[in-house]
């Protein structure tokens, strides 16, 4: 590997929820561990490598000069994206004039959401559903309706459509946010699926939000499908949400971004978003978006893939060799595992809560899924170097899963 993701990074002190949280007031941290074991972070969605150094080196390029002023985005800023677009996803066409900034994927969910419905109104969302969209929606004074996403025969999530439909109709839904990979469950759509869920989307005449801030982290020969990318329809009714923050470990930056055909849907976009003055990008940011889709970003990306796939591979093998009871469908994307306990905590009589906490004890800061509706579900973030998601498992199995 040309990249170095097997350091062991020390993050605390270093503006880190994931290290410095656990044993906090803050709602759903870990506790802390007991004497003799370390916190290891598979918690909050970010990682513990460090980012491809060309972030660094065109943040801190940047920061040598010593006037922070208004700016507006270059043009490398723009053409950085469409090349990133067009190399990994196949986006053929796009222009600057579809790009948006984005104060974060919520904020862009959030604004599309005020321009195409009425706080009172109902959204569509898969359930489990990542928890952010609960928050920010919910806060924002909409109804969430849930489309249960369910296991078939081998594991694997998919869409009920006929309840999707059902759902649109009977409660006069016109907005739906899509999440594509789908976090907490990993799944990275097939085309048919995509184009499936979009006919049903157009049928019910409904703007589409189709937050795919995890595009990039796809494993094991999984290929993202942009939606916009299914067809005509589907390329005027989505409203695109990207970011380099999932990809690159630049969350505490801020800086996403929307790709947006339609004109019309643009425009109450960016009416939404600028108004206020509210969703204007960091000059830093833009830089570090710069520093990630340089050429040395594109083969960080396949390299971080190839470790998180291997991750991925071990600890689906080993949940499936000595947790019975649990029951886990493998990720296709994203660096989340969504561990069902249910059997294994009813086998042993222990509730979702105590096996949080017996984990937590041993430093396996992992987190409680109830909160992305999983009434047994616990996430697990495998972004870690190999030997220390190694460890967490074998933590487990020597004292949470014995018991
Ligand atoms: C599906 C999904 N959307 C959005 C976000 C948050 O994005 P942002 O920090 O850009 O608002 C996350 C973070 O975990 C996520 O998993």
């Amino acid at each position: 590997m040309k990249y170095d993701f097997t350091t062991i990074m020390n993050r605390h002190g270093m503006d880190a929820i994931a290290v410095d949280a656990v044993g906090s007031e803050m709602g759903g941290a870990p506790h802390a561990p007991k004497d003799g074991f370390d916190v290891i972070p598979m918690w909050v969605a970010d990682m513990n490598f460090a980012t491809v150094p060309t972030v660094q080196e065109a943040v801190i390029e940047r920061a040598k000069h010593p006037a922070f002023g208004y700016f507006i985005p270059t043009e490398e800023y723009y053409q950085s994206i469409i090349r990133w677009q067009e190399t990994r996803n196949g986006v053929k066409g796009l222009t600057r004039e579809s790009i948006g900034y984005e104060n974060g994927v919520l904020g862009c969910v959030v604004s599309a959401l005020t321009a195409f419905a009425a706080p009172g109104d109902k959204i569509l969302l898969h359930s489990p559903t990542y928890i952010g969209f609960t928050y920010s929606i919910e806060n924002s004074g909409y109804k969430i309706i849930h489309s249960p996403l369910k296991q078939d025969e081998n594991h694997v999530w998919r869409m009920d459509y006929d309840d999707m439909d059902r759902k649109l109709k009977e409660n006069h839904i016109h907005v739906a946010v899509f999440c594509s990979p789908h976090n907490p469950c990993g799944r990275v759509w097939e085309q048919w699926e995509i184009e499936k869920a979009m006919e049903i989307y157009r049928d019910n005449d409904c703007v589409v939000i189709s937050d795919e801030i995890w595009s990039d982290i796809i494993l094991n020969g999984n290929k993202h499908i942009p939606t916009q990318s299914v067809s005509e329809d589907a390329r005027n009714r989505t409203i695109a949400v990207y970011a380099p923050s999932k990809t690159f470990n630049l969350a505490g930056l801020v800086g996403s971004y929307h790709i947006i055909y339609s004109k019309y849907l643009k425009d109450r976009v960016d009416a939404n978003g600028s108004k206020s003055h509210y969703n204007n990008m960091n000059v830093l940011s833009m830089h570090a978006l710069i520093g990630a889709y340089r050429q040395e970003g594109y083969e960080w990306v396949d390299e971080l893939c190839q470790v998180l796939g291997k991750n991925v591979n071990y600890a689906w093998d080993y949940i499936q060799e000595n947790f019975k009871g649990v029951q886990v469908s493998k990720p296709e994307g994203t660096y989340m595992l969504f561990l069902d306990c249910s059997q294994w905590c009813k086998s042993k009589g222990i509730t979702i809560d105590e096996l949080l906490k017996a984990g937590w004890d041993v430093g396996v800061a992992w987190q409680d899924g109830r909160s992305f509706h999983g009434p047994w579900a616990i996430r697990m973030n495998l972004a870690l170097p190999f030997s220390r998601v190694q460890e967490a498992f074998e933590r487990l199995q020597k004292y949470v899963f014995k018991i």
